[in-house]
C-alpha cells in the first residue's frame, strides 16, 4: 500500500481534539501516513512563528498536496483577518464541498436528506475589502468575476456527473444584487446550457430557498453557492441531520485539497473532552477518497455507520454521554 504524507493542522479550540481522534481512526483503518503537523490559527503565534498562516505551512501543504485541518479561531470586528480566507485564497481552493446526508441513529426532524453544498471559496463578500468612508460610514466590497463563477459553476456540474447526482440548485440574490449574484447565475447558466445540459439545473432566490430547505430538505441535490450563502447555508443544513458534529467539508483546488468539517472551534466546549469529532473523521474519510483509500474510507464509513445506529457511543451534540475519548475507542475497538 502506498504511504501518504499529509500535512495535519490541529488548529484552535476543539481542533486539536478532534483531528487527534481523526488520526488515530485513519491509522487504525490502515492508513499508512507520515503526518507533517504544522500550526495554523493563535496555536501558529503560541509556537512562535511568523504570523497566524505560517509560510511553513502554507509551503508544506503546496508540497505535500493534501492537508487535514482543524478548525480555527477568528477574532470578531477586529483583528487578524481569517486563516480559512487566507488559507483558501493562497492556495486557490475555489470549492468548498460539503455533503449532508440523514445519518442512521441520528435522530433529526427529517429523513432521507443527501444533499451538497458546493461553496465558491475565493470571493464575494469574503474578499475582505472594507473601507471607512468617512467616520460613522463603512463599506464592504463584494467581487464576482466572471474566472471564478465560470470555475465553480463548472465544478459543481462535473461533480454533480462524477457522483451521479441529477439536478443542481443555485441559491442566489441577483434580484437586488443585479450584477454580482446576476454574474454568478450568468456563467452557471452557461456552463448548464453548453457543457451539462443533462444535468437538472433551476434557481432559487436565497430567502425563498432557506424556506423551501427547511420544509423540505430532500427536494434537493446539490445546491451551488457564492460564498457567503454556501457558509451560512451549510450551518443550516448542518442542523437538519443533527448538527455541526456530523458534516465534513472539503476545499479543493486545482493541485491541492484541504479537508475540514464545517464546525468551527467552539469555544464554549474546547477542552472539555465533549467534542463531537464525527465530522472531522467524516472529513478524513472525504480526505481518503480523494487519496483513491477507498476500501479504508468504506470501512471507516461503516465503523461510524455502525456504530451511530447501535446508538450506544454517540456524543453528547447528538444526545448520548460519550465523550470525544469514548466515541474514539468505540471506533477503533471497530476498525481492529
Ligand atoms: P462553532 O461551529 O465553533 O460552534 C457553534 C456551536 O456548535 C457551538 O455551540 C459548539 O459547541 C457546537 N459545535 C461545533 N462543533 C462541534 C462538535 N464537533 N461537537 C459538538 N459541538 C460542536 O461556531 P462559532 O461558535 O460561531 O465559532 C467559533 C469560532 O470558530 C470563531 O472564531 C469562528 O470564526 C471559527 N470558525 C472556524 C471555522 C474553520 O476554521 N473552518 C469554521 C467556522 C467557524
Amino acid at each position: 500500500m502506498a504511504k501518504h504524507t499529509i500535512v495535519l493542522i490541529p488548529g484552535d479550540g476543539i481542533g486539536p481534539e478532534v483531528t487527534e481522534a481523526t488520526r488515530q481512526v485513519l491509522e487504525a483503518a490502515g492508513l499508512s501516513v507520515d503526518w507533517v503537523e504544522l500550526p495554523a490559527g493563535t496555536r501558529a503565534i503560541e509556537q512562535g512563528f511568523e504570523n497566524v498562516l505560517p509560510q511553513r505551512t502554507l509551503a508544506a501543504i503546496q508540497a505535500h498536496k493534501v492537508a487535514l485541518k482543524g478548525p480555527v479561531t477568528t477574532p470578531v470586528a477586529g483583528g487578524f483577518t481569517s486563516v480559512n480566507v487566507q488559507l483558501r485564497k493562497r492556495l486557490m481552493l475555489y470549492a468548498a464541498v460539503r455533503p449532508v446526508r440523514s445519518l442512521a441513529g441520528v435522530k433529526t426532524r427529517y429523513e432521507n436528506v443527501d444533499l451538497v453544498v458546493i461553496r465558491e471559496n475565493t470571493e464575494g463578500l469574503y474578499s475582505g475589502i472594507e473601507n471607512e468612508v468617512t467616520p460613522g460610514v463603512v463599506t464592504s466590497l463584494k467581487v464576482a468575476t466572471e474566472t471564478a463563477c465560470t470555475r465553480i459553476a463548472r465544478y459543481a456540474f462535473r461533480y454533480a456527473t462524477r457522483q451521479h447526482r441529477k439536478r443542481i440548485t443555485v441559491f442566489h440574490k441577483a434580484n437586488i444584487m443585479k450584477m454580482t449574484d446576476g454574474l454568478f447565475l450568468k456563467c452557471a447558466r452557461r456552463i448548464y446550457e453548453e457543457e451539462y445540459p443533462n444535468i437538472e439545473y433551476n434557481e432559487l432566490i436565497i430567502d425563498a430557498a432557506c424556506m423551501k430547505m427547511v420544509q423540505d430538505p430532500t427536494q434537493f441535490d446539490i445546491v451551488l453557492c457564492e460564498n457567503l450563502y454556501g457558509d451560512v447555508v451549510s450551518d443550516l443544513c448542518a442542523a437538519l441531520v443533527g448538527g455541526l458534529g456530523v458534516v465534513p467539508g472539503a476545499n479543493i483546488g486545482d493541485d491541492v485539497a484541504v479537508f475540514e468539517a464545517v464546525h468551527g472551534s467552539a469555544p464554549d466546549i474546547a477542552g472539555k473532552g465533549v467534542a463531537n469529532p464525527l465530522a472531522c473523521i467524516m472529513s478524513g474519510v472525504m480526505m481518503l477518497n480523494h487519496l483513491h483509500e477507498e476500501a479504508i474510507a468504506e470501512k471507516v464509513r461503516n465503523a461510524y455507520n455502525s456504530l451511530l445506529a447501535e446508538g450506544k457511543s454517540l456524543t453528547r451534540d447528538l444526545g448520548g454521554t460519550a465523550g470525544t475519548r469514548e466515541f474514539t475507542d468505540a471506533m477503533i475497538r471497530r476498525l481492529k
